[in-house]
């Protein structure tokens, strides 16, 4: 396949030819299951390291060079990607920086991966023998440290060690899927938001330690008050938007929909029908059971939607008796707050929003997707799973 290494370069003279040079001579020749290419992605620095690369061009077939605006290393890799897809047949890109940080001799491993079938690999400082340099000013080990604890916290995905390195290999499928999305962050932002949008489509990821090495020429393009205030702003958003998409979100919304109409219709029926309180409160409690089980069907676990009307008759009965459990778990909180503070109003409402909140989401939503809509595989409770149809 045709690999790209992509490099994005911003006045980096000195260490592109080195970097090139090692590329060249002593990885280069070891790979022999993949065409090697490097495009390399600058800005017109004001060094002239296009000038530089045009001399290794010269010497070397296999090197391209892409210059466009100076607008933030993630509007780099959009724009050097992009290049490296249309204008060289890329398969595999890889991520790479100019500065000798990534050591090269991994890079080898990383296509290891993709042939294995891996869809993106992460090179990772943080796990399995990865490192970060011991000279780092405490500030800035801190800031990556707890950055990558924070990214990795708000975006509830912890299997993931490194989520803001720059050392990467992915198919190119996988850049072009995730492109219209990746123009909102142009700065380093983009490994984030990049990794994070992968993972939500369900590509496969695996990780490769490295020792991240210190620049010994040059200086770091990161402004770091900028980066930390992007990195925040995308997680922060990025999680509230999936959790406003999450099933859980709809579930909920569906049950307090659900219970407006249990206690408008018991008001109707009382009211307007004259039906006596046990009975209307049962008609208005399976009214609100009906449209709970509907809509969650087509709605929150509509991805697991039961369409068979043999399997419908199956499990609306114990859908029904998923609801009675919630009833009990009310009837018996609302009971004990009121034995043990007094039975008033305050004391009631207090009770039940606490049964509700505390206990009966967490038992129905669990019931919900272990046993009716089954999105959730516990392997302890596996025969169990089987046993309910
Ligand atoms: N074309 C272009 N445009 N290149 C850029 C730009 C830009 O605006 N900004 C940075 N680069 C290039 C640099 O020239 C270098 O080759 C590479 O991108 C990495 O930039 P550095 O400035 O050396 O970044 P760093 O060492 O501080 O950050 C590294 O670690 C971070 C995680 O701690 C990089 O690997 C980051 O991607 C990573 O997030
Ligand atoms: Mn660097």
């Amino acid at each position: 396949m045709r690999v790209v290494i992509v490099i994005p370069t911003y006045n980096e003279k000195g260490n592109i030819e080195r970097l090139i040079n090692i590329l060249e001579e002593e990885i280069f020749p070891k790979i022999k299951k993949h065409q090697m290419y490097i495009l390399v992605v600058d800005d017109n620095s004001p060094d002239d390291t296009s000038g530089e690369v045009r001399k290794l061009m010269k010497k070397w077939k296999n090197i391209d060079l892409n210059l466009g605006e100076k607008l933030g290393l993630g509007a780099a890799y959009v724009r050097g990607m992009s290049y490296a897809i249309e204008k060289m047949n890329a398969d595999i890109l890889l991520e790479f920086d100019a500065d000798l940080s990534h050591d090269p001799k991994k890079i080898p491993e990383f296509l290891e991966k993709i042939d294995e079938g891996f869809d993106m690999v992460i090179g990772t400082r943080y796990s399995g023998g990865g490192s970060i340099p011991k000279n780092w000013g405490i500030n800035r080990k801190i800031q990556s440290i707890i950055g990558n604890l924070i990214v990795k916290t708000i975006l509830m995905r912890f299997w993931i060690h490194d989520w803001t390195g720059g050392f990467r290999a992915l198919r190119s499928e996988v850049f072009s899927k995730e492109k219209k999305e990746l123009t909102a962050f142009r700065g380093y932002t983009f490994q984030v938001s990049f990794l994070h949008k992968v993972l939500r489509d369900g590509f496969k990821v695996a990780e490769v330690p490295f020792h991240f090495q210190d620049r010994t020429l040059g200086k770091s393009k990161i402004v770091p008050t900028e980066y930390v205030v992007d990195l925040l702003r995308y997680v922060i958003t990025a999680r509230i938007i999936e959790l406003y998409h999450s099933p859980f979100m709809k579930y909920a919304v569906t049950g307090f929909i659900g219970y407006l109409i249990n206690s408008i219709t018991l008001e109707i029926f009382s009211e307007w029908f004259l039906i006596a309180p046990f009975f209307a409160a049962a008609f208005s409690s399976e009214l609100s059971i009906v449209w709970n089980f509907i809509v969650n069907n087509f709605w929150a676990f509509g991805k697991h939607r039961i369409t068979n009307p043999w399997k419908i008759l199956l499990k609306f009965p114990q859908f029904n008796l998923v609801s009675i459990g919630s009833v009990v778990i009310i009837s018996t909180v609302v009971f004990l707050g009121t034995h043990l503070f007094g039975n008033n109003t305050f004391v009631r409402q207090v009770s039940l929003v606490i049964a509700i909140a505390l206990f009966v989401i967490p038992y129905s939503y669990s019931m919900y997707n272990i046993f009716i809509w089954k999105r959730w595989h516990i392997s302890s409770l596996s025969w169990l799973q089987k046993l309910v149809g």
